[in-house]
Order: structure tokens, then C-alpha cells, then sequence
């Protein structure tokens, strides 16, 4: 261990801590980052003594004017050195009040603050002491559940989970960052649990569901969310998406199954939370708009436009952002069948113009998320969509280049409306822009200045104007 502890910083807390006869220790995630070899510039150190006081006798060590930060409710104080933060806190005994997550903490030994800790692998510890520096303090056998990839409670996992119950979200995303097993006594408690999310802020639980989104296969985190319940409780939009319906014979895809599965083909391809975010909500109008038609099967008719008008609710309910991201959702959301439609259709140039128009600069966040919205078992309709998409993409490009219609702009503007028939703001003006706009896309007339004009000036004389 002592090589993981060559930072000069861990010399400086040793001596600190000589000085003032209390014994340090680094814990949680940094040692367990060691373990796993993760980079990790949180530093967690808790000394049997006071944690604050600690914090400032370091600081005068690093000297030039190094700052502490001191939350005095509860009991810690942080500081920053180099790249390195370090947050010093005095060991604690904790016990819970039922109604809310603030514990009532008392001074504790080693033992009773890592028993107050989530998981096995969160409780190792590495002593900063003289006589034992380096030396790994590993009660529950944490190393062992590293090794045999397993997130376990130190205590009965009912007590670790009803103490905190944000901790059970915590366990479904380590298992899905790190591709760990959720140990089964930890998961029927979390089922049985699962009510007590409800005294955890909205604000808490976001955080690690994007945790969970932006990991390698967020499916995994997902399908556990699923199978306890919680996800009934914190998304239940999407909890509902569940199931198939069979009538005659004839069913439909898992609409959480296929949801989970089209997230996890977009993660190879984009790190952007919102574009993950689009393949959750892309079909989560689905339950909302089935229908059974005879003759047709299951059909999904307008999910996507109703799709787009849930989502500022669904994310105003998670507290995720109502601003621009949401905007963005919403348009991926609402286009998200254009590109698959025209990969089954003869491409038109006038259909792709469109496309481009309405999707704009997220064209190409589009088609990513149209292309892992390609899932079907069947291998040879894959392969056909696919090929298909390719031609769309090609197309796309082609009618690009030739047309530049991203961030495009109709030749002739409102005023240049305005003007030429002598009017004030009012409808004619967009009925013309309009008219325009549709002749362009539609290939009906060329994309320049003296078309448009010419246009602009017969819809005039159609809609009596005068010049
Ligand atoms: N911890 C806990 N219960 C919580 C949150 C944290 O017991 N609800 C403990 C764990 O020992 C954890 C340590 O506090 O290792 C530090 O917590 P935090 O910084 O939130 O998490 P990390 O484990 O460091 O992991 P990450 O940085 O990925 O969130």
C-alpha cells in the first residue's frame, strides 16, 4: 500500500497528526480507487479526534496561505493541495433518526466509522500512523469482494440501507460503473426498502441515475432499478413502458427492454448525457398511444410527437433542467422516426431537405440515435435497415453540401417582405415566408435569391398586395 501513499501530502497528515496525538486514516473511495485502479483526486481522511482540527494543522504545514473550509455542522473541514482535495473528518458513531437522512453523530473509534459506512469496498482504510504507515485496515473483507467484484453491506444490509436510503441507489450505480454483483441479501433489502427513496431529495436521486446513464452499459443499472421496484417509485414513466400485450395471438416488442437495449448501442458512440437521455425518452409515449387494429397488429400511432410533449413534465418530476437540454430531447424525441422512415422509403432529395431543415445542427446527433433505435431480432431486417441507412446518410450529405440547409435560411426575410409590399407586422408576411420556405424544401423552385423573389412576389399579387 505504502507505494499508493508516496504523495507528499499523506507525510504532511502523519506529522499533523504526531503533533496532535490523534490517529489518521485515508478511507472510502480513494482507497478503494487504488484497489481498483481508478484515478481518484478525492481524498477522504478521518482521524479519532477532531477532523477539523487536523484539517487546520496540515494547512499551516503546506503553508502559503493554504485555505481550510470548515463545515462546522458537521464536523468536517476540507482543503485543496495541487490537484488533490482532501476532506478531514473526526471518526463517528452515527445513529438514524427514521424520518430523514441526518444522523446523529457521536466521536467513534476507527471500527464504528467504518461500520457506518455503505459497502465493504467503500470501507477500507490505509493508516497515516508513524508506526504503521501503509498499512491496509480491511474489517469486512473488502478486498475479497473487489476481487470477486461484489458490493456487500458492512452491517445487516437492512440497518446500512434505512439509514441511508440514498445508498441504494448508490449500490445499483457502483454495480453499474464498475460492473459489480450486487450481493443477494443487500438486493431483497433494497426491494424491501425500496419505499424509504421516498425521504431522499429528488435532486440526490438524479445524480445517480446519471451516473448510471453515463456508464459504459447503463442497461445493467436499469434492469436492477426494474427488478427492486425502485424504478417504479423514482421513474415510473418509465417502469410503465414494461411488458408486452398479446391479443390474438399477435404481441409487441418490450418496450423497457428495447429502450434500455437502444441506450446502451448509443454509449459507444457519444458521451453527451442528453443524447442518452433521447434514447430514455424515445419512446416513452409508447404505453400512451398503443392500440390493437385488426388486420395491422400493434401500432404506435403519434408516440412521437406525444412523446416530445411529456417530456418537460417527466423532467420537471426528476428536476433535470428545463432549459435548452430539454429543448433538445424533446426535437431528438419528436424526429426520432424521420430518418427510419426514409430509410424504408425511395430516398427523395426533398424529403432529406427537410429532415435537414427541421433537425438542424442535431442532424447528426439524430441519425446516432436513430441508427441504435435499430434493434430488431430478426438479423436480415437489421441488415436491411441498415444498408437503407447508409443510403439515407449518404444522401444527407450529398443534399448538404449541394444545399446547405443546416442552419439554413429562406432567401427572403420578413422585411425584405415588409418592404417590398409596403406593410406592417401581419400574417401575409409568414403565409409568404411559408410559401417560400416549402417551395425550397419541396425542390419546387431553386434555393437563391432571385427565386424566392420571384415567388414572393406572385403569392403578393395572389393574395392581393400591391406593390
Ligand atoms: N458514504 C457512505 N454513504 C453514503 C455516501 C458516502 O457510507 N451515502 C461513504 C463511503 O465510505 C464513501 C465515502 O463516504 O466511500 C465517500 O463518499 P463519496 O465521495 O460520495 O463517494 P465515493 O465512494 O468516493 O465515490 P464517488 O466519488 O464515485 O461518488
Amino acid at each position: 500500500m505504502i507505494k499508493h501513499i508516496q504523495h507528499p501530502i499523506f507525510k504532511l497528515i502523519t506529522e499533523a497528526a504526531n503533533e496532535l496525538n490523534v490517529d489518521a486514516y485515508v478511507i472510502g473511495g480513494f482507497v478503494r480507487d487504488i484497489i481498483l485502479e481508478r484515478p481518484c483526486k478525492d481524498i477522504d481522511v478521518v482521524a479519532i479526534g477532531s477532523g477539523i482540527d487536523l484539517a487546520k494543522a496540515v494547512a499551516k504545514k503546506i503553508g502559503k496561505n493554504t485555505k481550510v473550509i470548515v463545515f462546522k455542522n458537521f464536523g468536517t473541514a476540507m482543503l485543496v493541495y495541487q490537484d488533490f482535495e482532501i476532506e478531514f473528518v473526526g471518526a463517528r458513531k452515527e445513529s438514524y433518526d427514521r424520518g430523514s437522512r441526518k444522523p446523529i453523530v457521536e466521536d467513534g473509534t476507527l471500527e464504528d466509522d467504518q461500520n457506518r459506512r455503505d459497502f465493504t469496498i467503500n470501507a477500507l482504510a490505509i493508516s497515516l500512523n508513524k508506526n504503521s504507515f501503509g498499512k491496509l485496515l480491511d474489517p469486512f473483507g473488502g478486498i475479497k469482494d473487489i476481487e470477486n467484484k461484489i458490493l456487500r453491506t458492512p452491517l445487516e444490509p437492512d440497518i446500512t440501507y434505512s439509514d441511508d436510503p440514498l445508498r441504494m441507489m448508490r449500490a445499483i450505480r457502483f454495480a453499474t460503473q464498475l460492473n459489480f454483483t450486487i450481493d443477494a441479501a443487500s438486493l431483497a433489502s433494497i426491494t424491501k426498502n425500496k419505499n424509504r427513496i421516498d425521504i431522499v431529495s429528488k435532486e440526490r436521486i438524479i445524480v445517480e441515475l446519471n451516473k448510471i446513464i453515463l456508464s459504459p452499459t447503463p442497461s445493467i443499472g436499469f434492469k436492477i432499478l426494474f427488478d427492486t421496484e425502485l424504478l417504479e417509485i423514482i421513474f415510473p414513466a418509465l417502469d410503465n413502458l414494461k411488458g408486452v400485450e398479446i391479443i390474438n395471438g399477435q404481441g409487441h416488442k418490450d418496450n423497457f427492454y428495447h429502450t434500455i437495449e437502444v441506450l446502451d448501442n448509443i454509449c459507444p458512440n457519444t458521451d453527451n448525457l442528453w443524447l442518452r437521455w433521447a434514447a430514455i425518452m424515445h419512446d416513452i409515449a409508447k404505453p400512451a398511444t398503443k392500440r390493437f387494429e385488426k388486420g395491422h397488429g400493434w401500432t404506435f400511432h403519434g408516440h412521437e410527437d406525444k412523446g416530445a410533449r411529456m417530456v418537460p413534465k417527466i423532467f420537471k418530476g426528476l428536476k433535470l433542467p428545463l432549459d435548452h437540454k430539454m429543448k433538445y430531447v424533446q426535437k431528438l424525441v419528436r424526429l426520432h422516426l424521420r430518418p427510419i422512415a426514409l430509410a424504408k422509403d425511395v430516398v427523395s432529395d426533398s424529403a432529406i431537405r427537410r429532415l435537414l431543415f427541421d433537425a438542424g445542427e442535431d442532424i447528426d446527433d439524430l441519425m446516432t440515435l436513430c441508427n441504435a433505435d435499430i434493434t430488431s431480432k430478426n438479423a436480415v431486417k437489421v441488415k436491411r435497415y441498415k444498408a437503407n441507412f447508409t443510403l439515407v446518410k449518404e444522401k444527407l450529405k450529398e443534399i448538404e453540401e449541394k444545399d446547405n440547409i443546416r442552419n439554413w435560411q429562406p432567401p427572403i426575410s420578413g422585411e425584405i417582405i415588409m418592404e417590398t409590399f409596403n406593410l406592417k407586422p401581419c400574417r401575409e408576411i409568414g403565409t409568404i415566408k411559408d410559401a417560400i420556405r416549402e417551395a425550397i424544401l419541396d425542390g419546387d423552385i431553386e434555393n437563391t435569391y432571385d427565386a424566392a423573389h420571384q415567388l414572393m412576389l406572385s403569392k403578393g399579387k395572389e393574395l392581393g398586395l400591391a406593390k
